[in-house]
């Protein structure tokens, strides 16, 4: 089994529900308490053995990828200055020369359509990917618990939560076989369906480890929901030819690219926060009905 050493970041959707903030800044720099979605998802990407990260941009979200450069004048000022305490913090974060590349997808056409603008990157290798706009508070890392599970079944793993019935509509969700109640097999894969058409309420989070494979589907470039090309129909179409899991990891997730989930997730994330939960909680309790 080849290990899992590379990340595709798919960062050049629009981010319309995020508007006017994403109108000249991408969702993925929004921040959570003092740090941008985009880190969290490298950070959690490193912490599972990642060691190559490629970012699917578009226009202008080339921030994201300077975002991970080394500001020379801002460290000089900072040693100037004494705040060592910072500095160490910046160096501890820089990732090692070479390790992250960017490809650019000319106009967003589905989440498939970017994993597909990745392929020279991807080669012949398992990868993962991680929505920076989905981000698990966990006491494991999410993609570290996924890549364990890798280890252990090897071919496809996708990380999967339970959601509403009425919510199915929304989400990738999947029709189970075989489920010891955290590892289930993957029967069957559909992207929104209606409540009513639903084969489970069990949906896919924007985390996976996925076969190289998977390429040969996306080149085919069909058009699923919303007429773009979605990345679960070319996974659903890897379903009996390799194994293919779903994990249900330990965490919460917080979708950040909804605007109440992006609130939910600055809270939960500061509360965790020793320097900042005291006042947190104080202003919630302010706050409370
Ligand atoms: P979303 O559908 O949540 O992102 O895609 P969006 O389109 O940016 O947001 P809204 O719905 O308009 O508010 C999930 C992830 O996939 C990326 C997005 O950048 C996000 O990280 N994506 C989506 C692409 O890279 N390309 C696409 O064509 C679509």
């Amino acid at each position: 089994m080849k290990p899992l050493r590379k990340a595709v970041l798919p960062v050049a959707g629009l981010g319309t529900r995020f508007l006017p903030a994403t109108k000249a800044t991408a969702k993925e720099m929004l921040p959570v308490v003092d740090k941008p979605l985009i880190q969290y998802a490298v950070e959690e990407a490193r912490a599972a053995g990642i060691e190559q990260f490629c970012m699917v941009t578009g226009r202008g979200k080339i921030g994201l990828v300077e975002h991970f450069d080394i500001a020379f004048e801002l460290e000089a000022t900072l040693r100037e200055r004494g705040k060592d305490d910072v500095l160490k913090m910046l160096n501890e974060q820089a990732l090692p020369p070479g390790s992250i590349a960017s490809v650019r997808q000319q106009v967003p056409l589905g989440l498939g359509h970017a994993i597909w603008c990745a392929r020279s990157f991807i080669g012949d290798d398992p990868f993962a990917i991680l929505l920076p706009d989905d981000l698990v508070l966990s006491k494991t890392p999410c993609l570290k618990q996924l890549a364990d599970a890798y280890q252990q079944t090897g071919g496809n793993v996708v990380a999967v939560t339970e959601v509403p019935h009425e919510q199915t509509n929304r989400y990738g969700i999947l029709d189970i076989g075989r489920d010891d109640g955290r590892l289930v097999e993957v029967k069957g894969l559909v992207e929104k369906p209606d409540p009513k058409d639903a084969p489970s309420n069990l949906s896919i989070i924007g985390r996976y480890v996925l076969m190289p494979e998977v390429l040969q589907y996306l080149s085919k470039m069909e058009r699923g929901a919303g007429n773009e090309v979605q990345l679960t129909d070319a996974m659903a179409k890897m379903i009996g030819k390799t194994p293919f899991h779903g994990l249900r990891y330990e965490g919460e997730r917080f979708d950040c690219g909804d605007k109440v989930g992006y609130l939910e997730a600055q809270i939960a994330f500061a509360l965790q926060r020793p320097d900042l939960s005291d006042a947190v909680r104080k202003f919630l309790v302010k706050y409370r009905e």
